[in-house]
Formats: C-alpha cells, sequence, structure tokens
C-alpha cells in the first residue's frame, strides 16, 4: 500500500476515533440528545441510589432526561414510554418492575424507530429484537452467591431451616435470586427453605411479615432475603421477638447498601452480596453509542462481589450508596 492510501487511512480511523471520542464527551450544554427513562419505583434503597446516578450521569454527560417513576406500577411505565414516544425522544431506558407485558409498547417504540435499553432488571420476550441492550447485574448468580456463602460458612446441624423473604412477585430479581440459591441449595440436603414470602423489597413490608413467619416458625435458623432492605426488616422483627440476627439466626441479603454495612458492623447481619445500582455512566455511555448507530454487546454487565460481616468496619467508609 501506498504511503499516500496509508496516511489517508490513518487519518479517516483518527477522524472517526474523533467523533466518536466527541459523542461519548458531549459537553453538559450540548443539550441535542434526550433520553427517556421509565423507573420502575422508590420501593428501596438500592432504587433511591439507581435513580440519582441515572440523573446525575445524564447531567454529567450533556443528555437530555426525561424521567418519569411510575412508583410500583407497570401500567404507569406503558403510559410513559407512549408519552416519550409521542414526544419522539432519541433513545428510551426502561427499568421493567416485572418480567413480561412489554412486547406491544416495545413495538411501537420500534416502528417509530425509536431504540429501547433495558435497564437493571430484564424482562421476558420471544423477540430480543424489541431493545438494543440490556445494562444490570446477573441476579441468579447474586443468588447463587448467597448460598455459596452460607453452604461455606459450614454448621454443624443435621438440618439448617431456612426463611426467604422474596422481592415483588413477577420480577426478574425475585424469580432469579430465588432460583439462583435453590441451585446451590440442591446439593446439601441438611438446607431446606420452609417458608418463602413475598415482602416486596421494601424494610416495613420486610419486618411485617417477618414478624408473621416468626409467630408460626419457632425454628429459624437463616433469613435470606432478596435484598438489604427487608433484611433490615427482619431484623427489627427479629429483635422484637427476643432472637439475636446475626447470631442465633443468620442474616443474609442482596444489595451491599450502606445500611446493610451498618448492620454488619453492628453484628447483626452476617453477609450482603453486592448488586450495583450505580449504572447512571455505563448507560449514558450506551445511550451515545445506541444514538450513532453503533454496534453494542446484548448484554452489559455490572462488576459486583460479596461483602462479609468481618470485613464490614474497614470497608464502610468506602461505600457509595
Ligand atoms: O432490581 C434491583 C433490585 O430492586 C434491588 O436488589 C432491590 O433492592 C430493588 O428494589
Amino acid at each position: 500500500m501506498s504511503t499516500v492510501m496509508k496516511s489517508i487511512q490513518h487519518l479517516t480511523r483518527a477522524l472517526a476515533c474523533a467523533t466518536l471520542g466527541f459523542l461519548l464527551q458531549a459537553p453538559a450544554h450540548a443539550r441535542d440528545l434526550v433520553l427517556g427513562f421509565s423507573q420502575l419505583g422508590s420501593e428501596s434503597q438500592w432504587r433511591i441510589a439507581n435513580t440519582k446516578s441515572i440523573q446525575e450521569s445524564a447531567k454529567a454527560a450533556g443528555v437530555q432526561l426525561r424521567f418519569e417513576n411510575a412508583e410500583g406500577n407497570p401500567a404507569a411505565q406503558v403510559t410513559a414510554i407512549r408519552a416519550f414516544i409521542s414526544q419522539k425522544v432519541d433513545v428510551i431506558a426502561l427499568a421493567p418492575g416485572v418480567t413480561t407485558g412489554w412486547d406491544d409498547v416495545l413495538k411501537e417504540a420500534r416502528e417509530a424507530g425509536i431504540p429501547v435499553i433495558i435497564t437493571d432488571r430484564g424482562i421476558d420476550t420471544h423477540d430480543d429484537g424489541l431493545y438494543a441492550t440490556v445494562l444490570g447485574s446477573d441476579f441468579a448468580e447474586e443468588g447463587r452467591r448467597a448460598a455459596r456463602w452460607l453452604v461455606r460458612s459450614g454448621t454443624a446441624k443435621a438440618q439448617v431451616r431456612i426463611v426467604e423473604l422474596q422481592g415483588t412477585s413477577g420480577s426478574a430479581p425475585a424469580i432469579e435470586r430465588k432460583a439462583g440459591f435453590e441451585e446451590v441449595l440442591r446439593t446439601d440436603p441438611r438446607y431446606k427453605v420452609v417458608r418463602s414470602e413475598v415482602a416486596n423489597f421494601s424494610k416495613d413490608k420486610g419486618r411485617e411479615v417477618m414478624a408473621a413467619i416468626l409467630q408460626s416458625e419457632k425454628q429459624v435458623d437463616v433469613v435470606y432475603a432478596h435484598n438489604d432492605d427487608m433484611a433490615l426488616g427482619a431484623i427489627e422483627a427479629l429483635e422484637a421477638a427476643g432472637r439475636k440476627p446475626g447470631k442465633d439466626v443468620l442474616l443474609i441479603s442482596v444489595d451491599a447498601t450502606r445500611g446493610a454495612f451498618e448492620a454488619m458492623v453492628q453484628n447483626k447481619l452476617n453477609v450482603t452480596v453486592e448488586c450495583n445500582p450505580l449504572i447512571g455512566p455505563q448507560l449514558m455511555d450506551l445511550v451515545k453509542l445506541v444514538k450513532a448507530g453503533k454496534p453494542v454487546p446484548k448484554r452489559v454487565q455490572s462488576r459486583e462481589g460479596v461483602f462479609a460481616m468481618d470485613k464490614a468496619a474497614s470497608l464502610i467508609g468506602s461505600r457509595k450508596y
């Protein structure tokens, strides 16, 4: 290849990189990209941190955000998406409360030529062409991690009786955290889930449901809560019933919020599996790529760890949510 051709190729590549770089780092005043975001609710500390992350990252990325919070009502999310379509936003992001019921409205978005990014929770559909990508956590793996921690923590008991507090019915984290947990426990017959009740990812409901369970379940060795808020509610119910959470009842939960770290420092919660809500910056990068017609992976995952009680005091200061 001639030197002239090589220089032209070089220049073309440099220009392409500069354009993409510009697109990804558009200054705050370049308000030409409009993102409609449908948030599912405000049920937990995780969700509050997630909303804040989306709003702050949009501002920092120069994306004009239209934010609608459905406060736990999936029908209101469908209405919000239809409003975004009629407003002709550039990209729609959806944090779906439940897995099903999205096909019709997502088809409408596709017909209008508006790309959709699913964030946080996945959806159940046969047509994966309805969305550009899913950004979020691997909830089944979080359930497996919770169970692996329990099995590895060892027990001298012949039978370990577990109470499970489930998140909202029909939501991806409730379905998948349950399945992942059960998958690992099947390998050891000593572990038995004796009660599994829905507590909607909320602290108040976690307290109420746990208190009711304690009326009839006299032997509870472990509480596995699908999120920290429900675990914190369960801790209060256990204490009110004269039990010692973290000691005579092991507490396992998911999210790794500051509240969970505080409970671990007080020796009341044994372990929390991280589920990272701070996905705003990753979302804004994807929004810009999708809008620019660039290829994006069908699944983008957040990086997460597992934190046990013994490390809580040294880590609590660095927690961002
Ligand atoms: O979808 C993520 C889950 O939703 C979080 O674990 C829970 O706290 C939230 O309400």
